[in-house]
């Protein structure tokens, strides 16, 4: 069983739900493991004995995060101290994955995030498997789901893939960083006006 978190505070309707499905698609390609995905609030708040018995018989973990003021969400930083404390002894020794994506269009603004993950994966004695950051995630999420010309997410279609392979057999790979084929220009204005129409509308 692969296990997925899902740490927005958005819960199902987040870009990292999404982009979690995205790489759990992936995975189902190449095998039949079961991949579930839990929210991490519910784990925080009520789960996390459940979590530590369920985590025992994964065989992988995937962190699904997205980049919130350069770092990791609070509540990501809260588990993962959560289980510093309480069970480190018992951590099982598999390799943890983390599925990002993030507002600016260069990926690799996620490197902080990643190494944070890392250090904690190796202060806890398991393998930081590697990740994948998403640059313009919600544009990404909206050219997919709009079915718009597959030439511009190709390249993430591939990247995903590349890390449901390294997931589904439990290899590490070098983080990945994929962007869409639209160009950053493109991107900012669309961005700008999206941005304005939230303002307006106080979402
Ligand atoms: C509180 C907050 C802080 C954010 N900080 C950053 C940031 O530092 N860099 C960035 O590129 N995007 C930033 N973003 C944008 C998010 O990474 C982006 O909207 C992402 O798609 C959110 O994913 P989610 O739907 O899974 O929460 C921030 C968003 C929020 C709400």
């Amino acid at each position: 069983m692969i296990y997925m978190i899902n740490c927005s505070y958005k819960g199902r309707t987040s870009n990292s739900r999404y982009f979690l499905g995205l790489l759990e698609k992936e995975i189902k390609k190449y095998s039949d493991t079961e991949c579930v995905v839990k929210n991490i609030k519910n784990i925080i708040v009520r789960g996390f004995d459940d979590f530590v018995e369920d985590i025992k018989g994964a065989e992988a973990l995937v962190i699904g995060a997205p980049l919130y003021v350069d770092g990791l969400p609070a509540q990501v930083v809260k588990l993962l101290e959560m289980i510093m404390e309480r069970c480190a002894d018992e951590f099982p020794a598999i390799p943890v994955y983390v599925v990002s994506n993030l507002g600016f269009y260069e990926p690799q603004q996620i490197r902080p995030l990643f190494d944070i993950v890392k250090n904690w994966c190796d202060k806890i004695g398991t393998v930081y498997g590697g990740g994948i950051a998403v640059g313009a995630g919600p544009m990404v999420r909206i050219i997919q789901e709009k079915s718009l010309p597959a030439v511009l997410y190709r390249k993430v279609d591939q990247d995903f893939s590349k890390l449901a392979k390294a997931v589904e057999q439990g290899q590490a790979v070098e983080n990945i960083y994929c962007s869409s084929a639209v160009p950053r220009g493109v991107y900012l204005k669309y961005a700008h006006k999206m941005f304005n129409k939230a303002l307006r509308e106080n979402k």
